[in-house]
């Protein structure tokens, strides 16, 4: 590459509306601006995302979150060089409004539009935040995915094993759901949990009496939900030990099963520059402790984004929209939004549907 680039990423593929200013070059990258704004008060009465609300918000708030972006990066639009937009998977309707202005940018302004792929700006946000070189080994654990992938190139993915039913995240929430706290339920489960008693109820490690790394929590919810149930019978309601109990003892579960599963991809793998975890779920700190003590167990340097990198951001996909332009990569006015779009091609689609009901 011979000149330095500044690009506007914009993320719309769930309920959070975001964008972000990116400045990169040869020697390096630095994030000038990542505006998110969260739709958790639309959708806190429905107990879940609705589609159609959330991309309804994504539209009318784009504008805004990009004029806030640049203002904070103190750029003007004229400046832009590239136009890099999550293109799925996820949502269709927020997909569609962030690709939609994309379009309406990179026309008008005459700039290269890059859509990409929004579990690609997740797995990359390592080397944005710590320039991990390839290949190394990546755990995704969010809402919607969690898969293991061994992370070749911008564009160059294998995927090792994933869940066969629900995503960590889709699980924190249902839990916190149940348990009647806050969403999203992850931080409202880890801070709860701070309280509990990880072994007072016998919770299941699904699937790890199974070879590899595929996984599944739908079992473990069910349990936790089983557990609340024998305790309201019992006793009319939840005290807040009972609460915090729970949480840790489910979120003990989720950490048990992604460390065993984590530990047997790093086995299968050789040549590995570090072992690196993303996405929402990795903002978790017991997860992140207990991730990093299996990656020293490997011999492998373990890199853990700050957690407002882990969570969807822009800045992601604006660093994922640069690795691609750098590797010669333009999309056109015809390029299209992706309910679904599995990062590794060569292997069969994974079950499990996720929060976003997609599969990758
Ligand atoms: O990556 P993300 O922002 O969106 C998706 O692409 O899905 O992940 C959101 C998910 C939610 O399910 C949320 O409950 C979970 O990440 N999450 C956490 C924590 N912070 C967010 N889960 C566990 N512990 C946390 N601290
Ligand atoms: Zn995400």
């Amino acid at each position: 590459m011979t000149k330095s680039l500044t690009i506007l990423g914009l993320e719309s593929s769930c309920d959070d509306t975001a964008a972000a200013v990116l400045h990169g070059h040869d020697t390096g990258v630095r994030i000038l601006s990542s505006v998110v704004t969260s739709q958790t008060d639309l959708h806190a009465a429905y107990g879940g995302v609705v589609p159609e609300i959330a991309a309804r918000a994504h539209a009318e708030r784009l504008d805004f979150i990009i004029e806030l972006a640049l203002e904070e990066a103190g750029i003007s639009l004229a400046e832009i060089n590239v136009i890099a937009v999550t293109a799925g998977p996820g949502l269709i309707g927020g997909v569609l409004s962030g690709v939609m202005v994309a379009k309406g940018l990179a026309l008008g302004l005459g700039k290269p539009l890059i859509g990409v792929n929004h579990l690609a700006g997740h797995a990359l946000t390592p080397r944005l935040t710590d320039g991990l070189a390839y290949p190394y080994l990546m755990l995704l654990v969010s809402g919607g995915h969690c898969q293991f992938l061994r992370v070749n190139g911008p564009g160059a993915f294998l995927r090792h094993g994933g869940t066969i039913d629900d995503a960590p995240g889709e699980a924190f929430d249902k839990i916190a759901r149940i348990l009647g706290l806050p969403q999203p339920g992850g931080p409202s489960v880890e801070a709860e949990a701070l309280a509990g008693n990880q072994v007072r109820f016998a919770l299941p490690r699904p699937l790890l009496d199974r070879e590899g790394c595929d996984l599944s929590f739908s079992g473990l919810k069910t349990a936790v939900l089983r557990a609340r149930d024998g305790l309201v019978a019992a006793h009319g309601g939840l005290t807040r030990q009972d609460r915090a109990d729970l949480c840790a003892g489910f979120q003990a579960a989720i950490r048990d099963v992604l460390t065993e599963k984590s530990r047997r991809a790093l086995k299968r793998e050789t040549g590995l520059n570090g072992f690196a975890v993303a996405g929402g779920v990795a903002a978790n700190q017991i997860l992140r402790a207990a991730l990093e003590a299996v990656a020293v167990e490997g011999g492998v340097p373990f890199v853990a984004p700050s957690p407002a990198l882990c969570t969807d951001n822009a800045a992601m996909i604006a660093y994922a929209g640069f690795e691609a332009y750098r590797a010669g990569h333009r999309d056109g006015m015809d390029m299209i939004a992706h309910p679904r779009w599995p990062l590794d091609t060569s292997h069969q689609p994974l079950l499990g549907a996720g929060r976003k009901t997609i599969r990758a």
